[in-house]
């Protein structure tokens, strides 16, 4: 009998990662899903999958969640979904270094960190799966949105390069690129629209404004919007696949803007991205 396959999918209270983890546990795999709030490690936990509190600003955590796993499994991992992540929106000039600095610890230093810690367990054991879900703007920047633009593409850069690093083992590092897809993201980001931005005396207020009532109503509206199965299908390919790809660009949006990157001088791309 083969033995069950061990994941950790980060930020399953909500989205894409709630979807993914519990769909993995239906296909059969043992998931270690992490959230913050006990409401949700409860909920994660009713459907049968190992909850775990983990927050990517606090070190401690991601140790807690790493040990705690390993001791579970007896040492051993298959693969890590790096998933939870916010977006900081907001002009970059109105941006502190502090909202800067926290969008990077959530959505890149933490990552690195839980990635470096699951890294020598896959070595040992001789392959393993690193699944990072980025974003089309990672690759493809749009306007009020530096920080997450920054955090994502740092996170490319990162992930590729470890991807190269790891090619003579058996240890694959794919992206998964979304564009618009259901999930809370944009209800979130309020919060951190509202906490860190200075709205009121911005020379962008209108446009915060716009954004605002966008941002409510649940972000970008878009007849390509897809749901979180979309993000499943690409993760279950990067994670079962014999040969899992380096970027799985998702939408019609995304597969849109990575063509005209590649064909599209960046002056002319620029200035289409800034009617965007
Ligand atoms: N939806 C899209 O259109 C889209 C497009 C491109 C990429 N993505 C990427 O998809 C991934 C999932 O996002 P989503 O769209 O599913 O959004 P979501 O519904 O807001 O879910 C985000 C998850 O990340 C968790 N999270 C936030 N900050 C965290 C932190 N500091 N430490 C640990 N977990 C944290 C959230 O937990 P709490 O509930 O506790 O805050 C939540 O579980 C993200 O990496 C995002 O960048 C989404």
């Amino acid at each position: 009998m083969s033995q069950q396959k061990t994941i950790v999918v980060t930020g399953c209270s909500s989205g894409i990662g709630a979807h993914c983890a519990r769909a993995l546990k239906q296909d059969g795999w043992r998931v270690f899903a992490t959230a913050r709030r006990p409401d949700d490690l409860e909920a994660l936990q009713a459907d049968g999958l190992e909850a775990f509190y983990m927050d990517y600003r606090e070190p401690d955590s991601i140790a807690a969640l790493a040990e705690g796993v390993l001791e579970r499994t007896g040492g051993s991992l298959d693969a890590l979904y790096n998933n939870g992540a916010y977006s900081q929106a907001g002009a970059v000039e109105d941006l502190s270094t502090e909202a800067l600095r926290e969008q990077f610890e959530a959505n890149f230093f933490g990552w690195h960190e839980l990635t470096r810690r699951i890294i020598p367990v896959m070595r040992a054991r001789g392959h393993g799966r690193i699944v990072q879900c980025s974003s089309i703007l990672g690759l493809v920047p749009m306007r009020w949105r530096g920080a997450y633009n920054a955090s994502k593409f740092a996170l490319e850069a990162l992930s590729v390069t470890m991807r190269m690093e790891l090619a003579e083992t058996d240890i694959h590092v794919s992206l998964i690129e979304p564009g618009p897809i259901e999930s809370k993201i944009a209800v979130n980001a309020l919060h951190h629209i509202e906490r860190n931005i200075d709205i009121e005396n911005s020379v962008h207020r209108k446009d915060y404004e716009r954004e605002l009532r966008r941002m409510r109503q649940g972000g970008v509206r878009s007849k390509h919007k897809l749901g979180p199965e979309a993000v499943y299908e690409a993760l279950k390919h990067a994670l079962e696949s014999k040969k899992p790809k380096t970027h799985y660009v998702l939408t019609r949006p995304a597969k849109i803007a990575t063509t005209l990157k590649r064909l599209l001088p960046a002056e002319l791309l620029y200035r289409l991205l800034e009617k965007r």
